[in-house]
């Protein structure tokens, strides 16, 4: 885990950081964005000493990393420049072994891993090993940097604009692999970029970030929901949430407050309440708010208005969780021709009732949104 504990960075009287703090917890890809000059780079180089903080901590699984020698803590932390890094004298091999060298690790283990790591992002070893930097392209370079960042075996990688000067299409290849290896090796791994399409794609948790301070800290789908002010709003764009339909949950898309009854009513009553919500079908539900049925006007008409809900209403009746998403309630709704699906909680109680009018105005106000940002 790794705490930024109130941390302020002045250069001469200008203060690029003010009092910030930040969790990241292990195990988690962290995505520091933000316009030219907030600070991110500063953020990260602190993280492995190479700029000391003007006051304030920072914890690396709970040690304060001023204790530490700085060189020794720069060889566990695995670090991806802008440019790669590499070390143009040195084959690719070489580049690759160094710091495991320094730390003196056994060489067959050191070559196994090498090996491995070049497989891993996608280079053939038997090609690569023996070429120098400059023999190979841009993306190739930075695939090594990649490589080589988790060649430390630390459990900590930090990686600035690594993928920057990149084609898109080896920029998206890279971001796949990227995503697939931390999963894998589970490393903590904190990413700079300026392209918010790169940190939602691949990031646990995204830390926006302005004039040195935090504007928001939360995972991907929560900051395109929840948006926490207009920097934000601006900053990812106002078209994500229609782009990204999957991140429309049931919860998102449905009538909180559907008509229901309670099982131990009569069909009179229920009449009744459909007479005066204007609706033709009830939620039925029990002491505890459970969905356990439902009643529509067609089913109950032919019986005894006496008759109890519980004794004829439908108890076979199809919901979702508050948290299926729109692309999924679709398909249910087609695969079994219902024009509405009930919602409900872990706990089966009802929440909510999606229908095809409250899709389509929940779609609508996401329109509207659009066409106000354009
Ligand atoms: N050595 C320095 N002396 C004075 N000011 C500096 C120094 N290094 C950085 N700064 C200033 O600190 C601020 C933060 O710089 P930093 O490099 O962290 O920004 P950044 O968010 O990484 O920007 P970019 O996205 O352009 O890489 C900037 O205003 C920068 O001018
Ligand atoms: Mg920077």
């Amino acid at each position: 885990m790794i705490q930024f504990k109130n941390i302020v960075k002045k250069y001469k009287t200008k203060t690029v950081i003010q009092r910030f703090s930040l969790d990241i917890d292990s195990g988690q890809l962290v995505v520091f964005i933000g316009p030219s000059g907030c600070g991110k780079t500063t953020l990260l180089k602190m993280i492995n000493q190479l700029i000391q903080p003007t006051s304030g901590q920072i914890l690396v699984n709970g040690t304060d990393i001023s204790t530490m020698n700085p060189i020794e803590l720069r060889r566990n932390i695995g670090y991806v420049i802008q440019n790669t890094g590499l070390f143009p004298h040195m084959t690719i091999k070489e580049n690759l072994e160094l710091i495991p060298k320094l730390k003196g690790e056994g060489p067959a283990e050191i070559e196994k891993k090498t090996f491995e790591l070049l497989e891993i992002v996608g280079l053939d070893p038997k090609e690569f090993l023996d070429r120098y930097p400059k023999e190979l392209s841009g993306g190739q370079q930075q695939r090594v940097g990649v490589a080589r960042a988790f060649s430390t075996n630390s459990d900590i990688i930090l990686m600035d604009e690594p993928f920057s000067a990149l084609d898109p299409v080896t920029r998206t290849s890279l971001q796949d692999e990227l995503y697939q290896m931390q999963r894998e090796l589970n490393k903590t791994i904190v990413f700079v970029t300026h392209d918010m399409d790169e940190a939602i794609k691949i990031a646990d948790k995204i830390c926006i970030l302005k004039d040195g301070d935090i504007v928001q800290y939360d995972t991907p789908e929560n900051i395109l929901k929840n948006p926490a002010n207009d920097f934000v709003s601006d900053f990812i764009g106002k078209r994500r949430v229609w782009n990204n339909p999957e991140l429309l949950l049931a919860e998102d898309i449905m009538i909180s407050n559907p008509v229901k009854i309670h099982a131990n009513r009569n069909i009179l009553q229920a009449i009744e309440i459909m007479k005066d919500n204007k609706v033709d079908s009830l939620m039925v539900t029990d002491k505890t708010n459970r969905l356990i049925g439902m009643v529509t006007l067609k089913s109950i008409q032919l019986f005894n208005r006496n008759a109890s809900i519980e004794e004829v209403m439908e108890r076979n009746v199809l919901s979702v969780s508050n948290e299926t998403n729109l692309l999924s309630v679709l398909a249910i709704m087609n695969e079994h021709k219902i024009g509405y699906v009930p919602v409900v909680n872990s706990m089966n109680q009802l929440a909510g009732l999606i229908t095809r009018s409250s899709i389509l105005s929940a779609l609508s106000s996401q329109l509207i949104e659009m066409e106000v940002a354009f």
